[in-house]
C-alpha cells in the first residue's frame, strides 16, 4: 500500500535539511535534480536569503535545477570554473545497503554523474521508500543512449537479464535529456546480481553514453523516516 504523499513529501523535506546542514559558507556545492533535491535547492536558497549562508556557488545538474535555482536567487556557475566541487547534494531511486545507487528517473543522471565525481562529498537524499535490499528490485535503470542506433542496445539489455522501453514525453515522443539524449529504461526482473558487470558491459557499447548505476561513490545517506519509525 503506498503512503500518503504528504508524508513522502515529508520524509524528503526533512532528508534534505539534515543535508543542507552540512554547507557551510564559501562551498562550491552540486545541486541535484528531483523532488528530493529541489527540497534541499529551497533550503539552500532560504539559508542564502537570510544570511545564515553566504558566498555559495551552485553547479546546478539539470535545466530544471538551474532555473529552480535562479528564482532563488542562489549564484551559479560551471564546471568549466570550479572542476572541484565541495560537495553535491542529489536524490536517488534507488540505494543499496553499500551505498550503491539507481539514479536518473528524472533523466539527469548523465549530469548528476559528472557532478557527483568532481565532488568531494556525496550527499543522498531520500525518503525511506528507496532503500532496497538489490539495485534493480524496485525500478527500472535508466541508460542513456544516443539517438543515432539506439535499438541496437535492445538485445544485448536482455542478455544482460533486462528489458528496456525507450521513455516517452507527455506527448508520446521520446523523451530527450538535456544533452539531446534517448534513455531506455530496463527492467531487470530480479534485480540487478552484478552490476559492476552491468556497467562495465554498457560503458563498453558505443552509443552507450552513461547509466544510472553509481557505483562506489560512498556517498552520505540522508534517510528521512516516517516519524513512528
Ligand atoms: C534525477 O535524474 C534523478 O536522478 C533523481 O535524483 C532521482 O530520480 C530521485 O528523484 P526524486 O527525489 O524525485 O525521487
Amino acid at each position: 500500500m503506498s503512503r500518503p504523499l504528504d508524508e513522502v513529501a515529508e520524509q524528503k523535506r526533512r532528508a534534505a535539511h539534515s543535508a543542507v546542514e552540512r554547507v557551510r559558507s564559501g562551498m562550491v556545492v552540486g545541486l541535484g535534480t528531483g523532488s528530493t533535491a529541489r527540497f534541499a535547492v529551497e533550503e539552500i536558497g532560504r539559508r542564502l536569503g537570510n544570511g545564515e549562508l553566504s558566498d555559495i556557488v551552485g553547479i546546478p545538474t539539470s535545466t530544471q535545477t538551474r532555473q529552480l535555482a535562479e528564482s532563488l536567487g542562489i549564484p551559479l556557475s560551471s564546471l568549466e570554473q570550479h572542476t572541484v566541487l565541495d560537495l553535491a547534494i542529489d536524490g536517488a531511486d534507488e540505494i543499496d545497503p553499500e551505498g550503491n545507487l539507481i539514479k536518473g528517473g528524472g533523466g539527469a543522471l548523465l549530469r548528476e554523474k559528472i557532478v557527483a565525481s568532481a565532488s568531494r562529498r556525496l550527499l543522498i537524499v531520500a525518503d525511506e521508500s528507496k532503500l532496497v535490499t538489490r539495485l534493480g528490485e524496485s525500478y527500472p535503470l535508466p541508460v542513456e543512449v544516443l539517438e543515432f542506433g539506439w535499438k541496437t542496445h535492445e538485445g544485448p539489455l536482455r542478455e544482460l537479464g533486462a528489458e528496456s522501453v525507450l521513455r516517452s514525453d507527455a506527448a508520446g515522443r521520446p523523451y530527450r535529456t538535456d544533452s539531446g539524449h534517448y534513455i531506455l529504461d530496463c527492467r531487470f526482473h530480479d534485480g540487478i546480481t552484478d552490476p559492476e558487470f552491468v556497467e562495465q558491459t554498457l560503458a563498453r557499447r558505443p552509443g552507450v553514453i552513461e547509466t544510472g548505476l553509481f557505483l562506489g561513490m560512498s556517498p552520505e545517506v540522508f534517510v528521512g523516516r516516517g516519524e513512528s519509525s
